[in-house]
């Protein structure tokens, strides 16, 4: 099986090279990125050692380089992940956001259907739903309602993909996940920011009144559904999938558990001035995914978040390493005005 993930140098796509590399040792894989300011060599090194994954660094809208990987490449299955990310980047400016987001993802889909891609799964978003009240949560059904630049292009690809589908009869599926968090997460969204700045005795810049509630899913569990998904799930089909109850939680109480976790002190929390449009509540309905694939959130929150802790303080020199520079810039640049 010739497997390609882009946005392998990223957070999600390592931790899915690295998912995939155990679970399925006779794949070959192939890392596509462009190693933007998100992409970090570094979270593959240790599977780059084998000859079962390569590496290529490659724009995805660039349509020449990836119709010649495709034709080359051969590929049964695509796992597509590589996109710009942040919300907070996407209020600063949101043109690569489209670029990428947008027309890289139909760049791919026109590679992919030129050379007979078997499968492709488009990984997408529960910030395509937008936000929530106190109760309910997003189904697959839910109408697309995305308030960020980041989550408008996002919901873009994702229709892309579904038409696509529809119109060429591709096989894809679009998967929507909750937030994620664990190994190699990039140091500017909440957790990893948290945790680190907590380490560096720096204050934790809390948006609003801190009552944003978000849902927790733990990096590895993310990557089973992926492959479940790839495996097992439809062509034109959205799958949701989202943490545990106990994982669904206001920001202020995920900042409470990291710094107990790190016995510092609760001074660090410094109100900050709102995320514009900040949504207040995802909830992610994932009893299609467990239904028709067979697949639960596994990891409880507290394991994961500990687990997620001891890593960070294991690999400083990664972070450290990010933290300087182009980083300080954008963080001076996002923090400034906040009050
Ligand atoms: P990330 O920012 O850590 O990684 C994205 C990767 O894409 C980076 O390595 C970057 O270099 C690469 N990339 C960016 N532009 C590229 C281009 N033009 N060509 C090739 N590579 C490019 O993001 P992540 O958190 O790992 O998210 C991965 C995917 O999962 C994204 O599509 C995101 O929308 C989706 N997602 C993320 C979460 C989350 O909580 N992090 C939750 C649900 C869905
Ligand atoms: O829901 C899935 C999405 O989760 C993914 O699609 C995105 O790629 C990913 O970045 C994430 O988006 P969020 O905006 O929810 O994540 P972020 O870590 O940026 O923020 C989480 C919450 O914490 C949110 O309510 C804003 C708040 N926050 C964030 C930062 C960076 C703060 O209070 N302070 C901060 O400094």
């Amino acid at each position: 099986m010739k497997v390609l993930v882009t946005g392998a140098a990223g957070f999600i796509g390592s931790n899915l090279v690295h998912f995939l590399a155990q679970e399925r040792p006779d794949w070959q894989i192939t890392a596509l990125d462009l190693l933007t300011y998100a992409g970090n060599l570094k979270n593959l090194s240790s599977v780059l050692d084998s000859k079962r994954v390569s590496f290529v660094k490659l724009d995805i809208a660039d349509d020449k380089a990836m119709r010649r990987l495709f034709e080359e490449g051969k590929f049964d299955l695509v796992f597509h992940l590589a996109a710009e990310s942040h919300v907070d980047r996407s209020i600063m400016s949101s043109f690569e956001f489209v670029r990428t987001n947008v027309l890289g993802t139909q760049v791919l889909l026109d590679a992919a259907r030129a050379h007979g891609v078997g499968r492709f799964v488009h990984i997408s978003t529960d910030e395509v739903y937008g936000s929530l009240g106190p109760t309910g949560a997003f189904v697959e059904t839910t109408p697309l309602d995305p308030t960020s630049p980041y989550a408008a292009s996002k919901a873009a690809s994702d229709l892309m993909v579904l038409a696509a589908c529809k119109t060429h009869n591709f096989n894809a599926s679009v998967t929507r996940c909750t937030n994620n968090y664990g190994p190699f997460h990039f140091p500017e969204k909440l957790i990893p920011l948290f945790i680190t700045n907590a380490m560096e005795g720096k204050k934790l810049p809390l948006y609003g009144d801190g009552m944003n509630v978000r849902s927790w899913l733990y990096v590895t569990d993310h990557c089973d559904a992926l492959l479940r998904v790839a495996e097992k799930g439809t062509a034109g089909e959205v799958y949701n999938i989202g943490g545990s109850e106990d994982a669904e939680l206001p920001n202020r109480e995920v900042t409470f558990a990291i710094l107990d976790m790190l016995g510092k002190s609760r001074d660090l929390i410094q109100p900050v001035g709102d995320r514009p449009a900040h949504d207040r509540r995802y909830a992610i309905d994932h009893s299609k995914i467990t239904r028709d694939l067979g697949w639960t959130p596994r990891t409880p929150f507290k394991v994961g978040l500990e687990q997620t802790v001891t890593w960070y303080l294991e690999n400083r020199s990664w972070w450290e390493e990010i933290k300087s520079g182009a980083y300080l810039s954008y963080y001076e640049k996002n923090y400034a005005n906040r009050g």
